[in-house]
């Protein structure tokens, strides 16, 4: 790993920005199923069943009982090497550092990382489907459950499919547009517009690195791509990194 490690050092500089992008696969070691593998969410339910606006409006006590069933298996979980790896990285970077996740778990929270942008929400926080305002919630949320400020009903602060991921506006943009460096960890890269990240970093001439189980894209988008378990492949990477900085 040292010779990726030295790759990374390279495009990095003693001032580039370093961009992450996780997915599902970085905690799967963590024992959180993803959602594309074989055995994965979307194997067991459907999509339109459980994680749409429209499922929500039509069977609102299923789709709250799949966030439930969810949060509850979240507060049986640990955060990996992986998710302790970039905690790490972040405390060597700083603010040159930005951690974009897809993934709603708080693994990267409890592993300490806290330049970290949720995009698709978190199951530990629960909206109000009227008036938007968003806390922290870690039990059931039932249909009865009421919106302190408004009395509307409290839904899952996650971002269903058809809904506009958060941070596009501004941060992701900031964080996208000047970085050296860019991983993709774990994830598949299949949904819109989380995928259209690592493009931003390529075309103004970032490196582009993929960390995952198996190689999701061609040579022409990454131009590094380590094969392997995350929470084995980037505590070695990260160590390497660490030694150069
Ligand atoms: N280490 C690294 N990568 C892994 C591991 C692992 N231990 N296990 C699985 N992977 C890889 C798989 O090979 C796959 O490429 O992680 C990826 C997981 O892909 P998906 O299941 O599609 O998850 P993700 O890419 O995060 O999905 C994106 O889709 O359903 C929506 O909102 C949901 O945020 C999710 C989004």
């Amino acid at each position: 790993m040292k010779n990726e490690a030295e790759k990374v050092f390279e495009a990095l500089g003693d001032s580039g920005r370093l961009t992450v992008l996780t997915g599902a696969g970085i905690s799967a070691e963590s024992g959180i199923s993803t959602f594309r593998d074989s055995g994965g969410l979307w194997d067991q339910y459907e999509i339109d069943d459980v994680a749409t606006p429209e499922a929500y409006a039509a069977n609102p006590s299923l789709v709250q009982d799949f966030y439930n069933m969810r949060r509850a298996h979240l507060g049986t979980v640990q955060p990996n090497a992986g998710h302790r790896a970039l905690g790490r990285l972040e405390e060597l970077l700083g603010d040159r550092f930005t951690l974009i996740t897809q993934n709603v778990d708080d693994l990267h929270d409890r592993a300490g990382s806290r330049r970290l942008l949720h995009m698709h929400g978190e199951l530990y926080k629960a909206r109000c489907a009227d008036c938007g305002v968003a806390v922290e919630w870690r039990t059931d949320i039932s249909l009865d459950d009421r919106c302190e400020s408004c009395s509307g009903s409290m839904r899952p602060h996650i971002v269903w499919f058809g809904e506009l991921p958060f941070y596009l506006e501004r941060e992701i943009p900031e964080a996208c547009g000047d970085s050296a460096v860019f991983f993709s960890i774990g994830t598949s890269g299949m949904v819109y517009p989380a995928n259209t990240l690592v493009s931003q970093v390529k075309a103004r001439g970032g490196f582009c690195v993929e960390i995952n189980l198996e190689k999701t894209a061609g040579p022409g988008v990454f131009d590094l791509q380590i094969e392997g378990k995350a929470g084995e492949t980037l505590p070695l990477l990260i160590a390497e990194l660490e030694a150069l900085l």
